[in-house]
């Protein structure tokens, strides 16, 4: 069964900024939600923690506050000290000040953001939270700036899924992983198959807001396809949270009106948050 939401295709240009307003909004205001009404919607509300207490212990609160994520990429990495890491999309900066304490002094942890804001709060973040190996770089996930064969670990908190190319998010992760490299991502997925949803993959596209973060979601086996086309190995997905329609607030809310409320409890179950590694071997 399908539905008559509008299929007009968005353009790369205009999903960035979108999510980019969106997020300099919150990093303007500090609002922190974590995940899908803003990337994982109010999974705190629905008492998902992220963080244990001890993993945020010693950050100053509103650091530790800061979470726009929907998961925690630095408790599946197995960080070892001396590594570099690289956050996509690393927004107030608390996974990248989390492996930076992993990594320890010999190690050394970038975070990659587009918007200015979010980038502006990290450094007050970094100087607030006395991170000295860090450093926060501007650009786009898609056209990472750090250079061939660089990082040991990727890391990244509910961000793939906004890229509107994350084909490319992936072979530029592959491009700046050094050869034994490692890629630990929390993301929000979507369980099962686009022919077994109440909606086409193109309807999800542009009904929902890509700034909620199921927009853009990719099936698992979407998710591990283009893994292994970027050239990674050893793939794993693991499910770890499904969102109820009262996770994902408003984003469904907007929808309502042009999805019937069977199809929206159809569609609501199958998001999920996940724990996604690979290997560049
Ligand atoms: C959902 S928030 C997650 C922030 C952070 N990882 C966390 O867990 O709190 C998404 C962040 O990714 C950034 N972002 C989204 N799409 C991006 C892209 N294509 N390139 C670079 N940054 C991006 C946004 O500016 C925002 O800071």
């Amino acid at each position: 069964m399908t539905t008559n939401v509008s299929e007009e295709r968005l353009d790369p240009a205009t999903i960035h900024q979108s999510v980019q307003e969106y997020y300099g909004a919150r990093a303007r205001t500090q609002t922190s939600c974590c995940a899908p009404d803003c990337c994982g919607g109010d999974v705190n509300d629905a008492k998902v923690d992220l963080y244990d207490a001890g993993d945020v212990a010693g950050l100053p609160q509103e650091v530790a506050n800061f979470s726009l994520g929907c998961g925690n990429p630095t408790a599946i990495a197995a960080l070892k000290p001396g590594e570099v890491v690289v956050d996509l999309g690393s927004g107030g900066g608390l996974d990248v000040f989390l492996a930076a304490r992993q990594v320890g002094p010999g190690g050394f942890v970038y975070g990659v953001d587009m918007t200015d804001d979010m980038l502006a709060l990290a450094r007050r973040n970094a100087a607030k939270a006395g991170a000295a190996n860090v450093e926060f770089r501007k650009g786009h996930i898609e056209d990472l700036p750090l250079a061939d064969a660089s990082v040991d670990v990727i890391l990244s908190n509910c961000v793939i899924n906004l890229s509107p190319d994350k084909g490319q998010t992936l072979h530029e992760a592959f491009r700046v992983l050094r050869r034994g490299g490692r890629l630990a991502v929390s993301d929000i997925v979507i369980d099962g198959a686009w022919e077994d949803l109440p909606v086409t993959e193109g309807q999800v596209r542009t009904a929902l807001s890509w700034a909620g973060c199921i927009a853009g979601a990719l099936t698992v086996t979407q998710y591990r396809a283009l893994l292994a086309e970027a050239g990674f190995e050893g793939i794993e997905i693991d499910l770890r949270h499904h969102y109820r329609r009262e996770d994902l607030g408003q984003e469904i809310d907007q929808v309502v009106d042009s999805l019937s409320s069977a199809v929206v409890e159809q569609l609501v179950g199958r998001f999920a948050s996940a724990s996604i590694t690979a290997y560049k071997r």
